[in-house]
């Protein structure tokens, strides 16, 4: 384990000289991704550091995913982190699909042959990473400022960064570009290296949490002539809720009286549910996207979660993606310090998109199936019946969404 965070002059001449510091993979963000990056090469005796622009506080509080697959609740649990998970996390065995006033379930487990959901926050899954991140002792920097990336078509790659006023030089073998969709690490990247494959949506999500026991055991997607909505939880005392809106919605501009009015006009159904009212604890708008970036890597720069790709939410994919990238990285990495062999790493960018266009696919087919569009043309709107009604009149339809919604197992070669 190399961890030196060595001066390279005399003290008294160093005031404007980096702290030069060397690791065997650097790990730009902190987020889902970055943090079981961190954790899975922990286990495998590999040393990282991770670095991030936000404050401890600011990457816990981030409210965000809530659905994870079985493959992300099995990672945690073998990698000795699902401890809370096991006692907070709801088991769901289905989901609702509402349209035409009536709820319509799939049986997920019975259709899949027993796999699930788990309803658990994204930032309880950053709580518990960091817990462990921090006990094992390996550096993990918050607040880290003009973070930048470079020779990554060298042996040796640099993370560039400040923190606490002094800026540092982090030589290692590798980087983990795990900086979500905003960051720098694919940026770095030459346009000529790399294919971006995009669409952008004329529409987002108005999300809230509330202080209100959910008044469904699963969740419900709708499709209404006034657009998506979707009721989700956190707890058996915090509701979730979406609506669809604007892609450039002023939250602010929505009370609470026009939030519930227009929740419920969209959700309920005829045999009388309806979303428990509540206080509003937290809202947000969140723009919606589809996007990949080809290769997933670049030399030594290995990107991973939102940074490589971002699906809409619709399809609860997205921390899950992130989880199933850094799971193949790792081992990757792993098989590389153990034989010196490189063929993992070679095969990481082509094995995880495949895997990626899987979950665009399934996100893309969702989101069309249940949002209005712009215009709201009636023809789209008959035609997306149809496909409901398909979808709930066919076993082989249905097993089709389950079977995508759960997940595929994570693989790592
Ligand atoms: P991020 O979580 O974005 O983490 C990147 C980290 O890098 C951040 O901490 C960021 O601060 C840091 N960073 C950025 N720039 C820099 C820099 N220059 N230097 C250092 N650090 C930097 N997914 C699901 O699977 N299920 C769901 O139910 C679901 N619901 C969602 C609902 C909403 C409203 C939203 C917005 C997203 C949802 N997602 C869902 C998607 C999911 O939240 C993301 O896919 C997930 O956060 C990706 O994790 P990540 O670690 O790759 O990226
Ligand atoms: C959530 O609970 O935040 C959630 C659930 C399902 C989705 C997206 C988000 O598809």
């Amino acid at each position: 384990m190399r961890r030196c965070y060595s001066r390279t002059v005399p003290a008294d001449l160093n005031y404007h000289v980096p702290v030069t510091s060397r690791t065997q993979v650097a790990i730009v963000g902190a987020g889902p991704a970055g943090l079981m990056l961190g954790h899975l090469l922990h286990r495998q005796g590999i040393d990282s550091v991770i670095v991030e622009n936000r404050s401890q506080q600011h990457v816990i509080e981030r409210v965000r995913a809530g659905v994870l697959e079985q493959g992300t609740v099995d990672l945690m649990n073998e990698t000795g982190i699902g401890q809370r998970l096991e006692r907070e996390g709801l088991r769901h065995d289905g989901f609702f699909i509402a349209f035409n006033g009536s709820r319509h379930r799939i049986d997920m487990a019975a259709l899949t042959g027993g796999r699930a959901i788990t309803i658990y926050g994204q930032n309880e899954v950053v709580k518990d990473l960091i817990e462990a991140r921090q006990a094992t002792g390996r550096p993990l920097v918050f607040e880290a400022e003009d973070v930048s990336v470079g020779g990554l078509r060298t042996a040796a790659p640099i993370v560039r960064f400040t923190a606490g006023g002094v800026a540092h030089e982090l030589t290692c073998d590798f980087i983990g570009g795990c900086d979500g969709f905003h960051g720098v690490c694919r940026p770095s990247i030459p346009d000529a290296a790399i294919r971006v494959f995009e669409r952008v949506y004329p529409f987002g999500w108005l999300g809230i949490l509330a202080e209100a026991p959910p008044s469904s055991s699963e969740l419900v997607y709708s499709l209404h002539e006034r657009g998506f909505a979707l009721f989700s939880m956190r707890s058996p005392s915090i509701t979730r809720l979406y609506l669809q809106c604007a892609h450039d919605e002023d939250a602010g501009a929505w009370s609470d009286e026009r939030i519930w009015s227009e929740l419920g006009a969209r959700l309920a159904t005829s045999d009388g549910w309806k979303p428990t009212e509540g206080p509003i604890v937290q809202r947000g708008v969140t723009g919606m996207r589809s996007f990949v970036a080809e290769p997933m890597r670049f030399g030594r720069l290995f990107l991973a979660g939102d940074s490589a790709h971002i699906v809409p939410p619709t399809g609860a994919k997205g921390l899950n993606l992130a989880m199933a990238d850094v799971y193949r990285l790792a081992f990757a990495i792993a098989e590389y310090y153990r034989t010196g062999r490189e063929r993992l790493l070679d095969l990481y960018s082509e094995r995880a998109l495949r895997r990626t266009w899987r979950a665009q696919r399934f996100s893309f087919w969702m989101t069309s199936m249940l949002h209005r569009d712009d215009g709201g043309n009636p023809f789209d709107y008959r035609r997306q019946i149809a496909d409901l009604e398909y979808l709930f009149s066919s076993r082989a339809a249905m097993t089709s969404l389950a079977e995508s919604y759960a997940g595929a197992p994570f693989e790592n070669r």
